[in-house]
């Protein structure tokens, strides 16, 4: 049995957190739009077509932000063909994804669509093949009220008030080989700049996201970051980070994955700030990590020129959904910098949520851990010192064998304990010391674990992996034992 204990510093608050951290992402891949939340034919399909089955499904998520169009899909995509009567909308090539792309969903689509999940949308431009001049024609289109060619045109298409966008991804993943209209740090730098003063322009009230490095692993990395905010830094609020994680053999490492996302935003944010140095500037660059998740890109399963086909459909088992417990707590520690996060994706490709054409929805295992952390990690973050034992791993050294997240509702006087115990060989007792923040009473304990790490959620076996209750303990008190079973994931939470 190992010992850990873990103190919790009622002084220690790293920040507010922003709701837009629990954001998600749709991109036109695969089935995560067509078949996934855009089926007419479908049983539970509404007026628009949406499937209202899984509107419900990604409501429980509580999402406040969804990124769109993309992704690569992005960077070949005219959003002029996704507009107007739906019968006269051509069908191209996707290039990334080797789709066909009907543009049946477009941008009038996606916004409906985000008020029936009650969600905001994030809009990216396209600086592939697109133009600064084609991306102010879409803002203009969304957000300016009427009176001009593009807003009238999406009155005239059945949207009478504005859409009202406000945060726009500025390309994406333009450092990436893979990418359509890939382009140098310096011809991005100046591309994305130029297109941020004209959205700026048409909107002043808008936020943009500057393309960073798609992955630690690239060569640019970290130049490409340095150099693009060098020629941006005045006009754009966010630098983006994209991090994706499979396990490959190694579960230490696998489970580890938080300690090296952790690594990346502080390399990011080193890196915003010698910029802002050097630029003699006050203003804080923050980051928007707008693609993350377990992504096992082996299994793309790639096919010419179909419609929607079946890619990237990724089964999610309980490793996994450990692993996305752990990035969690990564990503809301780092709330000081961290301002938006979106889960990718949201449906079928590479997703929590996976749907059957004309049939049912399914609550893949890592449907779970998002939805505790988004429902009851919100508030307030603490800092807490975590003194445990020490997991050698062969890719980031040694890391803690604990990895956990506080928030605190200080309206509701709730606290929220979540906690990754990667021990593979023994269980963990763990003290939690509340210290400043006194008293308090164990409301709820539900753990994710289980003896079969590659077990499985499916349409037979829907609730093979899923959250269970844990043990309670009574008493109100400033301090905690409880126990960890080796590979688990828990969330605790506390009243005052
Ligand atoms: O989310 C899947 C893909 O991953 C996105 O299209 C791209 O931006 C990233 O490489």
């Amino acid at each position: 049995m190992k010992k850990a204990t873990c103190y919790i510093n009622r002084h220690q608050k790293i920040a507010d957190i922003d709701d837009r951290l629990y954001g998600s992402f749709i991109e036109h891949m695969g089935r995560a739009v067509y078949t996934g939340i855009y089926e007419p034919d479908h049983a539970s399909a509404d007026d628009h077509g949406f499937r209202t089955d899984v509107i419900d499904t990604v409501k429980e998520l509580k999402v406040p932000l969804v990124r769109d169009p993309g992704g690569n899909f992005l960077s070949g995509y005219n959003w002029k063909d996704g507009i107007g009567p739906q019968s006269e909308r051509p069908t191209r090539l996707d290039l990334a994804w080797q789709s066909l792309e009907d543009n049946s969903f477009g941008i009038d689509e996606f916004y409906d669509w985000t008020k029936a999940v009650e969600t905001t949308g994030m809009i990216a431009v396209n600086l592939g093949t697109g133009t600064p001049a084609e991306a102010g024609q879409l803002i203009e289109y969304c957000n300016i009220k009427k009176g001009t060619y593009w807003s009238d045109l999406r009155v005239k298409n059945g949207h009478e008030e504005p859409h009202d966008f406000k945060v726009w991804c500025l390309g994406n993943e333009m450092d990436g080989p893979w990418q359509i209209g890939q382009l140098s740090a310096e011809d991005y730098g100046k591309k994305a700049r130029e297109t941020g003063k004209i959205l700026k322009w048409v909107d002043p009230d808008v936020e943009l996201v500057l393309c960073g490095s798609s992955g630690k692993e690239m060569s640019t990395f970290p130049e490409w970051d340095m150099t693009v905010l060098d020629h941006c830094y005045n006009e754009v609020d966010y630098i983006s980070l994209h991090r994706y994680y499979e396990y490959n053999d190694s579960l230490k490492d696998f489970l580890a994955s938080y300690y090296d996302l952790d690594e990346f935003i502080q390399i990011i944010k080193s890196t915003a700030d010698y910029v802002k140095a050097k630029h003699r500037s006050d203003k804080v660059m923050m980051l928007s990590l707008d693609e993350w998740n377990v992504w096992y890109m082996k299994d793309m399963n790639l096919k010419r020129w179909q419609q929607a086909p079946a890619i990237a459909e990724d089964v999610y088992n309980l490793m996994d959904a450990l692993v996305v417990g752990g990035l969690l707590c990564t990503i809301i520690n780092n709330a000081d910098r961290v301002k938006i996060a979106c889960l990718a994706q949201l449906v079928n490709a590479l997703s929590p949520i996976h749907t059957e054409p004309n049939g049912g929805v399914l609550r893949h295992s890592t449907f779970y851990p998002f939805k505790q952390v988004s429902t009851y990690g919100r508030g307030e973050v603490y800092r807490s010192i975590m003194d445990c034992d020490a997991i050698v791993t062969e890719k980031f050294g040694s890391v803690p064998s604990l990895q956990s997240l506080t928030t605190y509702d200080s309206n509701e006087g709730s606290l929220s304990y979540f906690v990754l115990n990667t021990e593979e060989s023994d269980d963990t007792v763990l003290t939690l010391d509340f210290q400043e923040f006194g008293n308090m009473k164990m409301i709820d304990h539900q753990v994710i674990m289980g003896d079969d790490l590659y077990a499985f959620n499916s349409f037979e076996t829907p609730l093979k992996v899923v959250p269970v209750t844990g043990h309670i303990e009574d008493g109100v008190k400033s301090s905690f034992e409880v126990m960890l079973p080796k590979l688990s994931w828990h969330i605790f939470r506390f009243q005052k």
